[in-house]
């Protein structure tokens, strides 16, 4: 049964209680949801914000333990989901693929299968897109995307949303700037899919080989969201954006280092380049930053990169919640 502290509201027993999408489910692609999920799910990172804010840690899932299955490297995801599970009073399992029996062959299902055994959740990140697949396939326990190849970063998208929505008040009328490597950037993917759910005008900005897959373009075009398209990030592009999508070009996805060198500079923004943007634009990266967002911005209020990071734990606590948390 549900484990709630005296002191944790009665509204957020109540939302963690109801029945949802999210309950004892997979976490594969942001497809799943709706913008009714979205809510509920932003609702109780609102919540869990205020809890934390409160007490530190919650009792939330206490008894229960979640497995972090990193097969790529991760700073952010891993240490987000392990922070949120402590700070919900659950434990964690961190396997270091780089020591595992991953080390003697054992197969993705096999090492899923055997993790079902020991943890209520897994947390997968993997450089194969159809990972998601074996996951659901041979996976007891709820698995969470933590980024599939170049194909999606759902958590990370749902971050990106709540990070707009508390920084800007909403997302609706939004004009957004996708920029940088939007091929494998794997955020980028995500976000396009759950900007369906609102009404917003997208704009994209890559270089030249490194645009949006045709496939995830589509949603754009379908939608009638897609303002402008080019090479180069101009004046007038970055004057009519809200939010400023900032990519890092993915040197780990290129087949040559050679094709990689050609591109990795394509873009750098710094203060002057923000000259052009309105006072209340917000520019976020999924982070980690290479050369592509100078540090000097750092120092600009409208750099809410880092603050993204903490609206990712209070994300991810409440996807932990709603996924686990049993009525
Ligand atoms: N944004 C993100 O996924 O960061 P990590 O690769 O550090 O997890």
């Amino acid at each position: 049964p549900l484990q709630l502290q005296a002191a944790t509201s009665t509204s957020l027993q109540k939302l963690l209680s109801q029945p949802s999408s999210f309950r004892n489910a997979h976490v594969l692609s942001v497809k799943q949801y709706s913008r009714a999920d979205l809510h509920l799910l932003f609702t109780v990172a609102q919540e869990l914000r205020l809890g934390v804010q409160r007490e530190g840690v919650l009792n939330i899932l206490s008894g229960r333990v979640l497995c972090n299955l990193f097969y790529e490297p991760s700073t952010r995801t891993s240490a987000s989901f392990d922070a949120a599970m402590q700070r919900l009073g659950g434990r964690t399992i961190n396997i270091d693929t780089s020591q595992s029996s991953v080390k003697k062959g054992e197969s993705l299902q096999d090492t899923l299968r055997t993790l079902a055994c020991y943890g209520d959740a897994v947390v997968l990140r993997h450089p194969d897109e159809n990972s998601v697949n074996v996951a659901e396939k041979y996976c007891p326990v709820p698995v969470v995307n933590g980024g599939n190849g170049s194909k999606e970063h759902p958590t990370q998208a749902f971050l990106d949303l709540f990070t707009i929505r508390e920084e800007l008040g909403t997302v609706q009328g939004l004009t957004i700037t996708f920029l940088g490597d939007l091929l494998y950037g794997r955020p980028v993917h995500s976000l396009v899919y759950l900007l369906q759910h609102y009404q917003v005008q997208v704009q994209l900005v890559a270089p030249k080989g490194l645009e949006l897959p045709a496939q995830v373009r589509e949603q754009l075009v379908a939608s009638g969201q897609l303002l402008c398209e080019s090479e180069t990030l101009t004046p007038e592009i970055l004057a009519r954006s809200d939010v400023l999508y900032c990519t890092r070009v993915q040197r780990e996805r290129f087949d040559s280092d050679e094709k990689y060198q050609q591109v990795k500079n394509s873009y750098r923004v710094d203060n002057a380049t923000l000259k052009s943007a309105k006072s209340s634009t917000v520019v976020l990266h999924p982070l980690p930053r290479n050369e592509e967002v100078a540090e000097e911005v750092d120092f600009d209020q409208r750099a809410a990169y880092f603050r993204q990071m903490r609206y990712g734990l209070y994300c991810r606590m409440a996807l932990l919640a709603l996924v686990m948390a049993s009525s």
